[in-house]
């Protein structure tokens, strides 16, 4: 990843004007130099994701997970890995600002930005652009009256039903169907499943629901999950009245968290573009952090990443219960005091 700033630079060098008065409302917004560039009393950040979210906050930013209704003088759009969304966020950005304020793009080529900015250019015509750093700034003015694209992208970001009946919404992992790594867990779970259980990164909520409904046992599940549409989507998905909702970094579990005897878990593998094992590696030590001395901890994983070691540093056993040509089931227990 670059650690050149485009956005700073594209206002430093005088090729993104920035408007005189207005609020600047940055959606995905993360900690940057160009968000110290903008005075503090007229910024708004938008960011759901947890992680980001506090960051931003321990920077002082004003930020919040959604930021409903505003009445910008420049939007800035960040990409995600979600082209629906990001065309999302183009049109609920479009919708903040008065005819002729700008609305700016930014994004990695890896995040499609070029394509992006042709796309959103047939709709609203192209008023500026800025290269640097594999990556494109690019800015357009809103019309007076809003093309109709924009409710088209605004509509299919929006979260809907699966052929399941589940709410989801682009940009969530799997939204278009439950999870296979999570069916086959969900495998696993049966009356023999008791007490409280806690399910880390719990997504929109299938793998919650299925444990609720085969596990008569369980007398509370709490969700924990940091995208916090998807914790939204989750509670409208699990009705069961054990289940409490978390909008949480799972990486932060510890102190203060009363212990659960089971945890389940199919951890983020992604963080952007890139495999990542260490964000499960960290979920595999919140998990023993939080489980009693007697507790269980069930996971499924893609068979390739290299979650071994961690478990043998954080469980004093494991072991597989299933495998797949894709998929690891692990079961461990004797969490280690550390
Ligand atoms: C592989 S998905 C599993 C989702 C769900 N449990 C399922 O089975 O469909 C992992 C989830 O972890 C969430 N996540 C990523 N980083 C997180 C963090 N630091 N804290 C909490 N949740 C996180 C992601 O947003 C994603 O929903």
């Amino acid at each position: 990843m670059s650690h050149v700033d485009r956005l700073a630079l594209a206002v430093e060098t005088g090729a993104l004007p920035l408007p005189d008065d207005g609020t600047v409302v940055v959606l995905r917004a993360a900690p940057s130099r160009f968000l110290s560039l903008m005075p503090p009393e007229r910024l708004l950040c938008e960011q759901g994701f947890r992680p980001l979210h506090d960051a931003l906050s321990a920077e002082d930013r004003p930020v919040l997970p959604v930021v409903e209704r505003a009445s910008a003088g420049l939007v800035v759009v960040n990409c995600t890995r979600s082209r629906a969304e990001t065309l999302g966020n183009v049109a609920r950005g479009f919708a903040m600002l008065p005819p002729g304020g700008l609305l700016a793009l930014n994004g990695g080529k890896t995040d499609g930005v070029d394509s992006l900015a042709r796309q959103i250019a047939k709709a609203v015509p192209q008023a500026g652009s800025y290269v640097k750093a594999h990556g494109r700034v690019a800015w357009f003015e809103r019309p007076e009256e809003l093309p109709p694209e924009l409710r088209d992208w605004a509509e299919a970001a929006c979260p809907a039903p699966t052929v399941s009946g589940h709410l989801t919404a682009p940009g969530m992992f799997s939204p278009d169907a439950p999870d296979p790594g999570s069916q086959l867990l969900a495998e696993s779970f049966g009356p023999g499943l008791t007490g409280r259980v806690a399910d880390l990164g719990a997504g929109w909520g299938w793998l919650a629901d299925a444990c609720l409904k085969a596990c008569p046992g369980v007398s509370e599940l709490d969700l924990y999950e940091a995208e916090y549409i998807a914790l939204e989507a989750a509670q409208r998905n699990v009705t069961d009245p054990r289940a409490r909702f978390h909008w949480a970094d799972v990486t932060k579990l510890g102190k203060g968290t009363s212990p659960y005897d089971v945890v389940i878990c199919n951890p983020p593998f992604h963080q952007g573009r890139a495999a990542e094992p260490a964000l499960g590696i960290a979920f595999i030590a919140a998990a023993a952090r939080i489980l009693k001395v007697s507790g269980r901890f069930l996971m499924v994983a893609n068979r390739q990443l290299p979650y071994e070691a961690a478990l043998d540093a954080a469980f004093s056993r494991w072991e597989r219960l299933h495998e797949t040509r894709s998929f690891k089931v692990i079961s461990a227990t004797h969490p280690r005091r550390t």
